[in-house]
């Protein structure tokens, strides 16, 4: 959540498993999800990160969600998106998703430059534009890489908004809390992703004080 408890900004998740797809775009359907952001390759060093919960072609009937690979766009070699058709099938509505998969930040790690990551980031808020259902954000374990892209998100949205009405970053949530809860072994990731968070920040920073009139 971010300012109102009504309406939640984000879900975090853990990245669907085999057994939990149908539970997956359920969720999606029932929030009236538009956007899935989508942090982590599906396989890395050999091991499976997260189920592949899309077509990769035509469309995949789960439950009684039957969805559609409409189009495939890679933008460059760290991200692409893919649109998709979510067709109820008791009621036969339809809906379009979007999805934004980034492919080169692994577990327990950082992306190589925060500037692919804040293009990413562009490029989802653009297609969210005006919306006010949650965005969906997983990664495999749906903490250490989605907890950084929400806390960067949502404190980058409210700079924004505070550099629009001079107030300043006094609305800042504290940091504290959007760290994860620690595991045995993930201090080090924990430590270098919140880093990497409070970098990327500095370095929106340093652009919103650039386009700042002189
Ligand atoms: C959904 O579409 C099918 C096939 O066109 C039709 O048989 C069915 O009655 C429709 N269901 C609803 C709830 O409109």
């Amino acid at each position: 959540m971010d300012h109102d408890p009504r309406n939640p900004a984000y879900i975090a998740t853990q990245g669907p498993l085999p057994s939990t797809v149908a539970d997956f775009w359920q969720m999606v359907w029932e929030n009236g999800c538009v956007v899935i952001v989508m942090l982590t390759p599906l396989v890395e060093s050999g091991l499976k990160q997260c189920y592949h919960y899309w077509p990769d072609e035509g469309s995949n009937l789960y439950h009684i969600y039957e969805v559609n690979l409409v189009s495939e766009h890679i933008w460059c070699d760290d991200f692409l998106v893919r649109s998709f058709y979510l067709k109820n099938m008791q009621t036969n509505e339809t809906r379009t998703v979007t999805q934004f998969h980034f492919l080169t930040w692994l577990n327990q790690n950082v992306p190589e430059t925060s500037r692919t990551l804040l293009d990413f980031r562009r490029k989802v808020n653009k297609c969210y534009r005006g919306r006010s259902c949650p965005i969906i954000v997983h990664c495999s374990d749906g903490s250490g890489r989605s907890g950084t892209y929400v806390l960067i998100d949502m404190v980058l949205n409210k700079m924004a908004k505070g550099s629009k009405v001079q107030s300043g970053i006094r609305g800042l949530p504290p940091v504290t809390h959007c760290a994860p809860p620690q595991r045995p072994g993930a201090r080090r990731g924990v430590k270098d992703q919140f880093e990497f968070a409070l970098t990327a920040v500095a370095e929106e920073v340093n652009a919103i004080l650039k386009a700042l009139p002189q």
